[in-house]
């Protein structure tokens, strides 16, 4: 059944839950904190839920997500009631909960809302919240509520403003609650989860990412066969990275691993990469094309043009590689599971940016595709990575937007920028690290445009750079918040700056979340 990534013959082997989809940014949240907790979980659109597809699949229990409609709107998402009906746990969050309530015949009405941080009270005690005191706190986001439970539900609990905040069908396994466990504000959200997986639903099988390894290696080498070679583009993060280990331990060196760099690469990055792989017993393909890429895309204003004009190039020296050796008939991908489920099996999602990954090259270069961390989240593949022995600078390195520093400089593309951009955020890396901050952070950099400041240098008054340093807090990049790193560590960054980068006067720091803003500013 291609309705799922894993393959059937693997998730035999766990026990599976299903997280069904109904927009916003919550279904990846839930599936990766079910992971956590030990099961093996899918996202599904709640358009290509049935009652069918549900118990074909096998599945053990079903979370319904939370998402921006209210159940009464003209184009709410509403899924196959028969999926209620099949005996299989379901649990509702926020808008998960009112679809229940209005599936089976309760009452969802708009009420005063309720945001942030809010107490609730248990008013009988279930399975669902064993070890969850009888007050808890509680992370809310919610303007619609379950005014009327549909018949045969109890409450379980009742928020400080009187609303539901959760209930339970008397005899089925169906729960609904108003509040999202899966947030870290939840605090006894974890054991919720944990609960309903094995309490309610009886899970026992459970999944451990790094355990698949050898499945993993085995079926890269069903798949190649015993005479193909295998493409690996190697950018030094970790999900091409451990793409290109578990190749290697499937067909040998007929890996042949090529890592490019366009000129556009973090300070010391290139020898970096190359020695890593090295210290795997992988030797890179290294292709220094910086000329090649830098002389299309100086002066070159638009991100968006910058981005098409590196894939196009990355696709030209692909293919001069595949031309020159004809026995390479495969290209394998560090594609993990969000961006699979972006690509497609999730309605509505925008594209903002036109991110450039090597998905539009296997049919331009003839090649088959492997995709071996597909089933994966990050967390997962820097897992997968540490118990194949990459190297920990690889593997908790921060993820770098394949045109690299190119959308890291706004206005026009210039040299100088680029060494502005190259060299700040060489310092900002640096003192994070210095801090012990690097791990705790999502990503970290310096950008810079033609916005210029005032300085005094000496007795000089200077007109130089603005830079602007940021640094966010993120789960998967859909969301970010800024860090609140402390004053001295900005201080320290911003000296060091002005000093060690002449042209730079002034050092700003980017505090606006995503959304509304993006974490890249182009
Ligand atoms: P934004 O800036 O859209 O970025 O909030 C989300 C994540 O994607 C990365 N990013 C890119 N990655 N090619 C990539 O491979 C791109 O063109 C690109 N633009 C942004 C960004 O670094 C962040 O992790």
């Amino acid at each position: 059944m291609d309705w799922l990534v894993l393959p059937e013959e693997f998730r035999n082997r766990y026990d599976l839950a299903l997280v069904v989809n109904f927009g916003g940014q919550y279904a990846h949240l839930i599936a990766r904190r079910l992971r956590e907790q030990g099961v093996y979980t899918e996202i599904v659109s709640y358009d290509t839920v049935t009652a069918e597809h549900v118990e074909r699949s096998g599945a053990r229990l079903l979370v319904l997500s939370g998402g921006p409609s209210s159940v009464y709107s003209p184009n709410a998402p509403i899924m196959d009631s028969g999926v209620l009906d099949t005996g299989i746990p379901v649990l509702g969050i926020c808008y998960g909960h009112q679809l229940i309530a209005s599936l089976l015949g309760g009452r969802v009405e708009r009420g005063r809302g309720e945001y942030g941080r809010t107490l609730v009270k248990l008013v009988e005690r279930d399975p669902l919240f064993e070890g969850w005191g009888s007050e808890e706190e509680v992370w809310m986001s919610h303007a619609d509520y379950v005014a009327e439970p549909p018949p045969g539900f109890r409450v379980l609990a009742v928020s400080e403003n009187g609303y539901i905040a959760a209930m339970r069908h008397e005899e089925k396994p169906i729960y609904g609650v108003q509040f999202h466990p899966e947030v870290r504000h939840t605090p006894k959200g974890d054991v919720l989860l944990r609960n309903y997986a094995y309490r309610v639903a009886g899970v026992s099988r459970t999944w451990k990412a790094e355990k698949l390894v050898e499945t993993l290696v085995s079926e890269i080498r069903r798949a190649v066969g015993g005479e193909d070679k295998v493409l690996v583009a190697v950018s030094g993060g970790v999900d091409s990275t451990v793409t290109a280990v578990l190749v290697r331990r499937a067909v040998g060196d007929r890996l042949v691993a090529v890592f490019v760099d366009h000129g556009l690469l973090r300070e010391g990055e290139a020898e970096e990469v190359v020695e890593a792989l090295r210290s795997l017993g992988i030797e890179l393909v290294h292709v220094d094309a910086r000329e090649r890429f830098l002389s299309k895309l100086m002066g070159v204003e638009d991100c968006e043009e910058r981005r098409r004009i590196i894939g196009e190039e990355f696709a030209r020296i692909f293919r001069e590689i595949v031309e020159r050796d004809p026995e390479i008939k495969w290209l394998a991908q560090g594609t993990t599971y969000p961006d699979i489920i972006e690509s497609g099996a999730v309605k509505g999602a925008d594209r903002i940016k036109s991110h450039h990954n090597v998905a539009g090259l296997p049919a331009w270069l003839g090649l088959r595709v492997l995709e071996p961390i597909k089933y994966f989240y990050k967390d997962e593949v820097r897992r997968i990575a540490e118990a194949l022995g990459v190297p920990k600078n690889i593997v908790y390195r921060h993820p770098f937007p394949g045109p690299g520093l190119a959308v890291r400089v706004m206005g026009k593309l210039t040299l100088e920028k680029l060494e502005v951009a190259r060299r700040a955020s060489r310092i900002v890396e640096e003192e994070l690290a210095r801090a012990g901050l690097y791990r705790s952070v999502w990503q970290a950099f310096a950008a810079v445009g033609d916005d210029r400041w005032v300085g005094v240098k000496g007795d000089q008054r200077s007109v130089g750079y603005v830079v602007t340093i940021r640094i966010v807090e993120s789960e998967d990049a859909m969301t970010a918040d800024w860090a609140r790193v402390p004053y001295e560590v900005l201080d320290r960054i911003s000296r060091r700056i002005t000093s060690e980068i002449p042209q730079v006067t002034m050092v700003t720091y980017a505090v606006t979340t995503k959304p509304p803003s993006t974490i890249e500013p182009c």
